[in-house]
């Protein structure tokens, strides 16, 4: 029988899981607006003012809390005066960053804005550093947001929303050490100044103003930033990105490389961890939270598509890699505010891909549907005791964790999700609740036989969760954990 442990303490809290870290990130790239939001009003595939039905019934599902837009890269080359007023004279771009492809500016900030209340998420807006303007800037929070009568509040009414927008979260730029315009750190802080000193709240909504963090998990840049930028105190967030990347392709893959991939989504720990910690060594008191607005994987390109697209099929192991980054921030919840997996539909980690009029959600979508139940929990202390896996990576032998999870606890029901990353194992565990009994869960699966197994369009539900009953009675019970599986149980106390 296997030793391996969970223990839950509920009597040890960490902080409320900002249901923002549940949040979403969609990019004009490849298909992901087009195609895959918007199709017009003129499609015949069913819309509502031009956005695809079926996505926005699978988004709202999930409850996305807030989704950033419009880029990405995208962000840093994006007018957004070309994107209102009417569409027939909305003037066609080119998208430099992504295949050279037509931007019809079709799909701009009013919009984006009613596809956020379609699905229920607010908006973020991620602003036009590299070749935008401080004024630029300003006038689009002033555009969305003022309530009085300006010249840019009445071209909004105009264009059919009299009412402000009240978009709270504000982006100063996208990865600016980058396609952002390839600032040093200090420079960046300059600028960074410069603009958010004219984004003013222009509402009774304040802003919440977001620059821009490093590549991955470079403290360098974070206190290079932090150090230039001084006692200056517009800044509300700071975001790091980090891309776990690839093992093998997105569907073929060996076992080494399933566990080769896992390992490295568990870096975003370490991310957390050391930004966190050089962030508190100028922000003690946590005023500015740690974002992390774009994370996941990213595959080779598909066989047939526009490698400028970014599309990627999504496997029980994109599931896997997007259970162990929301344990992640789930366990760390005292840090991390918001979330932004990349990207909603059609791009890297997708929760949804469509092709014509056709949809599927793909495995990592139901992750976020079995992890809905934390959002906005009390994140408790949990621990796994198992095995680990030792595998091999570049010639060497390297250890993965077979158990991982996080617990949190809303309306007296606690969420307990537990991922085995085993590929072949199953993982006996005792559960045990420290400070609470519980009689009965219900307990939720993701799994299946073939560790590359995914929906397709002719197969859309190959990988599905399941729920049934458990009878679990008194503080501690056995739990055989499938290999390849994320677990979630929701447990009455
Ligand atoms: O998500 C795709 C791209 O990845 C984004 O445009 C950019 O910010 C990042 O490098």
């Amino acid at each position: 029988m296997s030793n391996a442990r969970i223990a839950v303490s509920l009597d040890q809290p960490i902080a409320t899981i900002n249901p923002n870290i549940y949040g979403h990130f969609a990019e004009h790239l490849g298909a992901c607006i087009y195609e895959g939001v918007w199709v017009g009003e003129k499609s015949p595939i069913p819309n509502t003012g031009g956005m695809r039905n079926d996505v926005i019934t699978a988004l709202k599902k999930i409850a996305p809390p807030v989704v950033r837009w419009p880029g990405g890269c995208f962000a840093d080359d994006y007018h957004w005066e070309d994107g209102i007023g009417p569409r027939a004279n909305r003037p066609r771009r080119i998208n430099v960053w992504w295949g050279d492809a037509i931007e019809t500016n079709e799909f701009g900030t009013h919009e984006f804005v009613r596809f956020c209340d379609l699905i229920g998420a607010e908006p973020y807006i991620c602003g036009n550093v590299g070749s935008g303007s401080p004024r630029e800037l300003r006038n689009w929070a002033e555009y969305c947001n003022f309530a009085g009568d300006s010249t840019l509040a009445r071209a909004r009414a105009a264009n059919g929303h009299a009412e402000p927008f009240r978009a709270k979260f504000w982006g100063v730029g996208n990865e600016n050490w980058g396609c952002g315009g390839h600032f040093s750190a200090e420079d960046y802080a300059k600028e960074y100044k410069r603009f958010s000193t004219y984004l003013r709240d222009f509402s009774d909504n304040k802003l919440c103003l977001v620059a821009c963090g490093p590549a991955g998990n470079n403290p360098d840049w974070t206190r290079k930033f932090f150090s230039t930028l001084g006692t200056y105190h517009r800044i509300h967030g700071f975001a790091a990105h980090y891309y776990c990347g690839t093992a093998g392709t997105a569907t073929e893959y060996t076992v080494d490389e399933w566990y080769h991939l896992l390992w490295r989504s568990l870096e975003m720990e370490t991310l957390v961890r050391q930004q966190r910690a050089t962030m508190d060594s100028f922000d003690p008191e946590r005023k500015i939270g740690l974002f992390v607005d774009e994370w996941g994987t990213w595959h080779p390109a598909a066989k047939g598509r526009n490698p400028a697209y970014l599309w990627q099929q999504n496997t029980l192991r994109d599931a896997l890699v997007a259970a162990l980054t929301l344990d992640i921030f789930n366990r760390h919840a005292d840090k991390v505010v918001i979330g932004n997996i990349a990207q909603t539909v059609n791009v890297l980690q997708a929760m949804i891909l469509t092709d014509g009029a056709k949809m599927l959600t793909t495995p990592t979508y139901h992750v976020y549907d079995m992890y809905q139940a934390h959002q906005g929990g009390q994140s408790v202390w949990m621990a796994c005791e198992a095995e680990g896996i030792t595998f091999q990576s570049g010639g060497k032998n390297q250890r993965l964790p077979s158990l991982c999870g996080s617990a949190s606890l809303k309306k007296k029901v606690l969420t307990l999700s537990i991922v085995n990353t085993h590929a072949t194992n199953t993982v006996e565990a005792a559960m045990e609740l420290r400070g609470a009994r519980c009689q009965e869960a219900t307990v939720t699966e993701l799994v299946h036989t073939d560790i590359h197994a995914h929906n397709t369009f002719d197969a859309p539900e190959t990988v599905k969760p399941r729920t049934r009953k458990l009878q679990v009675s008194g503080p501690e019970w056995r739990y055989a954990f499938p290999p390849a599986s994320v677990t979630v149980f929701n447990v009455p106390l």
